[in-house]
């Protein structure tokens, strides 16, 4: 009894202290661009869940920019503190300087509160319908001010476009369906301008392009959704991956209603790609990460193969 409750207490030991900065680049490619194309990099980075005194996640994340992404795209959960704002600024400095796109996460909105640390490893139901005015209410308009001043484009529950490398890419974005947030705007459409209810400065023209689906919680409704306005690949965060794995990392929750076998890396609706990311970061208030290091993601995308019936 002693000795198992000795060996316990040494893997949630390891899980704290060792694995929660293990952090590393998973690095990927997908040949999905249209034929032509010059490849592009994107860098995807998720549930940053920041406090102040982070030192060993800060000095990672102002790293990343040595990968020289094309891209940006950051699905949300970015704080885990009220404090948080100025270090996760100081963290994301480098990368601020780079295109980028983002959505909101739930701990974007809401600072996290302490209860039963397993609850987030099995709550799942995306009901936390809160007031955005609330006194726990994280700094996030201060954090989207910041991001726009940037030049990131913030794509909460709106489409956009834009144009790197040649290649132009048509986002669609939701704010985050773990909390019921989620209104979907369509992909910016041919020739009309604005597609749907969001407001777009891009309009899809008649030159090939890729649409980026993005969004922080993978539910299912949501996958759906894009899968039907016709997205070519969709980005996702919040599941940590599991956070708290078997060995090999094979996750037994996801934290929303997609399969767990899912919660980190690609997988496929329809034939088409979704990368969900583990994330940087878990809430303070359970901290712990085991067969499932921190990370972000390096994405090579490439021209897929010219098919017959291609211009
Ligand atoms: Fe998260």
């Amino acid at each position: 009894m002693g000795l198992s409750a000795a060996a316990g207490a040494a893997v949630l030991a390891y899980g704290h202290f060792i694995e929660l900065n293990r952090f590393r680049v998973r690095k990927e490619t997908l040949s999905i661009l249209p034929p032509g194309s010059p490849s592009l990099s994107v860098l995807h980075i998720s549930d940053v869940h920041m406090i102040p005194g982070q030192r060993r996640k800060t000095q990672f994340m102002r790293s990343l920019a040595d990968l020289d992404p094309d891209l940006v795209v950051s699905t949300g959960d970015n704080f885990s503190h009220t404090e948080a704002l100025d270090p996760l600024l100081d963290a994301l400095d480098p990368l601020l300087d780079l295109p980028g796109v983002y959505v909101p996460g739930s701990n974007c909105y809401f600072a996290p509160k302490l209860k039963n640390p397993a609850r987030y490893l099995w709550k799942h139901t995306g009901d936390e319908k809160r007031d955005r005015d609330a006194p726990d209410v994280l700094p996030f308009r201060r954090m989207h001010q910041a991001f726009d001043d940037r030049g990131w484009i913030g794509l909460i529950n709106r489409a956009d476009s834009m144009e790197i490398g040649g290649v132009r890419l048509d986002f669609s974005g939701v704010d985050d369906p773990h909390l019921g947030y989620d209104r979907h705007p369509g992909f910016p459409q041919a020739d009309h301008g604005p597609a749907g209810d969001g407001a777009t400065t891009g309009s899809r023209g008649t030159e090939p392009s890729l649409r980026v689906g993005v969004m922080h919680a993978p539910y299912r409704r949501t996958i759906d959704r894009f899968v039907a306005d016709g997205a070519d690949i969709m980005f996702a965060g919040h599941t940590h991956g599991g956070q708290i794995c078997l060995p090999g990392g094979h996750a037994v929750v996801s934290n929303c209603d997609l399969d767990p076998a899912r919660a980190r890396g690609i997988s496929y609706d329809e034939g088409i790609p979704l990368e969900v990311n583990a994330g940087l970061g878990t809430s303070r208030f359970a901290a712990v990460r085991l067969f499932c290091p921190p990370e972000a993601v390096l994405l090579r995308l490439t021209a897929r193969e010219q098919e017959s019936g291609d211009a």
